[in-house]
């Protein structure tokens, strides 16, 4: 949801082709156009529209001159993706340049107000204003840091922004309020970005803005001044991420990478019982509990609803966090609220998170150490899975799971569910080595234009995450449902040739989902199974079956039967010649409401 870097390089070396190679690794959160903007004798900008290797190729963006910059992914929000709406922005005189990730939510205010003053415009976007704006004031003898400052002033919305001027040469000025930015201290220079793994290769010692903290940066020094510009000694925290973590390794893309990495993922976060345990304690008598997340971060939390309530009898609730304010009056302080996210800076869970925080305990189970939801939660579990560059969350989503899972397990007491989740990483490992039937099938499902997923019970969160997968990197339409209820409604669209998918694990659900495989192979469909290898029946009842150790048993399947499922969407994008890591109108990091 765009990505923002800025450098100064110490002896004079030359910035632009660290700010490409930053801005590359951030191409995640936005790939409708990229920008750079150098200071040499002026400001220097290289921008167009489309993915970084295109536009480079077409404008050699590593050639620009100058120590020190700031660069720009977008994924557009308030004007089309092209060329003039990409960042970095200048005002008139093109003596500041700007980028920015967030939305200015009073922009056209901001906009009229200053045309009638006389400023011209150039993009339809937000962010346009705030270089303008920065100019006013530094017509009126401002510097920039204090004309940034009377800036965030006026504009309301999320930033992170970070702006250069030629008329201070020498010097990055940024800030931040709901939108992610970090400061990394380099050996060659200082960095910011949106996220870490634009600028691990340069630095891992790291200091976290606060929101309305202004970050000073020259060649010399980095200063943070709060909102009443005192200085603020900044605690350094070192990430334990390494460059190597977030680069493809020989995959052809992060996703399949990531799926592969997956049982490394799954025992990294069960180094996290310990922590999971102390904070169980601390948390004493809980009467509900409320999981609030979105997309996949949701599906994991519905895994979490059916362990805490089943094995632990505690009533749980999963809400989406764009909807969560209509439920946010039944809180009280004996509710835990659990917050999910790979990214931590989801901004539907940020505004939830900050209502939730007014009357209960809150619980952060996030990927990104340092991220939003870190910093404001009571409680955080850090999943171990590494970074995750695919836009498609994978390793993520079983780190997730791993951590609701101890979590139950250790509420409940419950020493054979710890001892089988401890077997899972094995599980996967073992599933992956059979990676070359699922290809097959992809070959066979990839001209389908509907796809169903249905499972029961824990198996129906998986059907749901199944059919989020195939949907966002194969564009191919998929509903999850709960196998109950197709004939509920949905049995009506089952025909000849439909492909459904049906998660069968071995359990106590097992006899009833085995029916409702027959109700809609009675019409038709294709059944794409995915169940145990000793399940003889299915074996009979399927097209296809992905088999599986019959060990995993339904409680435990959403960790390892979501892991066909993404490779099934996974071969079906790459079949269909699309972008996995890629997929088009999404970006990771999800900052607008
Ligand atoms: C899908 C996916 C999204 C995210 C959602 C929430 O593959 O990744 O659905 O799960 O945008 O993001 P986080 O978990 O960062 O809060």
């Amino acid at each position: 949801m765009c990505g923002i870097v800025g450098c100064i390089l110490k002896n004079n070396k030359n910035a632009a082709p660290v700010l490409l190679d930053c801005i590359s690794k951030l191409e995640y959160r936005g790939y409708d156009s990229i920008g750079i903007a150098t200071v040499s004798d002026g400001i220097n900008i290289k921008k167009d529209k489309g993915k970084i290797k295109e536009v480079d190729s077409k404008l050699d963006l590593a050639d620009m001159p100058g120590h020190y910059g700031i660069a720009h992914v977008r994924w557009a929000t308030h004007g089309d993706p092209n060329k003039i709406n990409a960042h970095p922005h200048t005002d008139e005189t093109e003596s500041v340049a700007v980028v920015h990730n967030g939305i200015i939510e009073n922009y056209l205010d901001i906009k009229s107000q200053l045309e009638e003053e006389g400023h011209v415009f150039k993009s339809d976007t937000d962010t346009e204003v705030i270089p303008h704006l920065i100019q006013k004031y530094m017509d009126k003898g401002f510097d920039l840091e204090d004309a940034l400052r009377e800036t965030i002033g006026i504009i309301h919305g999320a930033y992170a922004i970070a702006a250069i001027s030629k008329n201070e040469p020498g010097k990055i000025i940024a800030t931040r309020k709901d939108s992610p930015l970090i400061v990394g201290i380099g050996e060659d220079g200082y960095y910011l970005a949106s996220d870490s793994p634009a600028i691990l290769e340069y630095a891992r010692d790291i200091i976290y803005p606060e929101k309305g903290e202004l970050v000073i940066i020259d060649e010399n020094e980095v200063i943070v001044k709060d909102e009443f510009d005192n200085v603020v000694e900044k605690e350094i925290e070192t990430i334990d991420w390494t460059p190597e973590m977030a680069e493809k390794e020989g995959y052809d893309y992060f996703m399949i990478k990531e799926i592969n990495e997956q049982a490394t993922a799954v025992r990294n976060t069960l180094t996290e019982k310990s922590t999971i345990q102390e904070i169980i304690d601390d948390l004493g008598d809980i009467s509900r509990i409320c999981f609030v997340a979105c997309g996949t971060s949701f599906h994991a939390s519905i895994t979490g609803k059916y362990l805490l309530e089943s094995i632990a009898g505690i009533p749980t609730d999963v809400i989406l966090a764009s909807e969560f304010k209509y439920s946010a009056n039944t809180l009280n302080e004996d509710t835990l609220v659990i917050f999910i996210s790979q990214s931590g800076e989801t901004a539907d869970s940020l505004k939830a998170l900050d209502l939730a925080n007014k009357t209960s305990k809150t619980l952060g189970i996030v990927n990104v150490a340092g991220s939003a939801i870190t910093r404001r939660a009571d409680y955080v579990i850090q999943t171990q899975a590494g970074p995750e560059i695919g836009v498609a969350a994978t390793k993520t989503y079983v780190s997730q799971l791993t951590a609701i899972y101890l979590f139950a397990a250790l509420i409940a007491d419950d020493e054979k569910l710890l001892e089988d989740v401890y077997k899972v990483p094995d599980f996967i490992e073992e599933l992956l080595k059979e990676v070359d039937s699922i290809k097959a099938m992809s070959k066979k499902y990839k001209f389908a234009r509907d796809f169903f997923f249905i499972g029961r019970g824990y198996s129906y969160p998986i059907a749901l995450e199944g059919a989020l997968k195939l949907k966002e990197i194969t564009y191919i339409h998929g509903e999850g449902y709960a196998a109950g209820e197709l004939k509920h409604g949905p049995l009506a669209l089952i025909d000849e040739g439909i492909p459904v998918v049906v998660i069968l694990p071995p359990g106590e659900n097992h006899r009833k989902t085995m029916s409702n495989l027959e109700e809609v192979k009675a019409r038709g469909a294709d059944i794409l199974a995915v169940g145990s290898k000793e399940d003889e029946r299915l074996k009979l009842k399927s097209d296809d079956l992905f088999a599986i150790n019959d060990d995993v048993n339904e409680i435990i399947a959403p960790l390892v039967y979501i892991v066909p499922l993404q490779l099934l969407a996974y071969y079906v994008a790459v079949e269909k010649g699309l972008d996995p890591d890629k997929p088009k109108n999404l970006a990771k990091c999800v900052t607008v409401e």
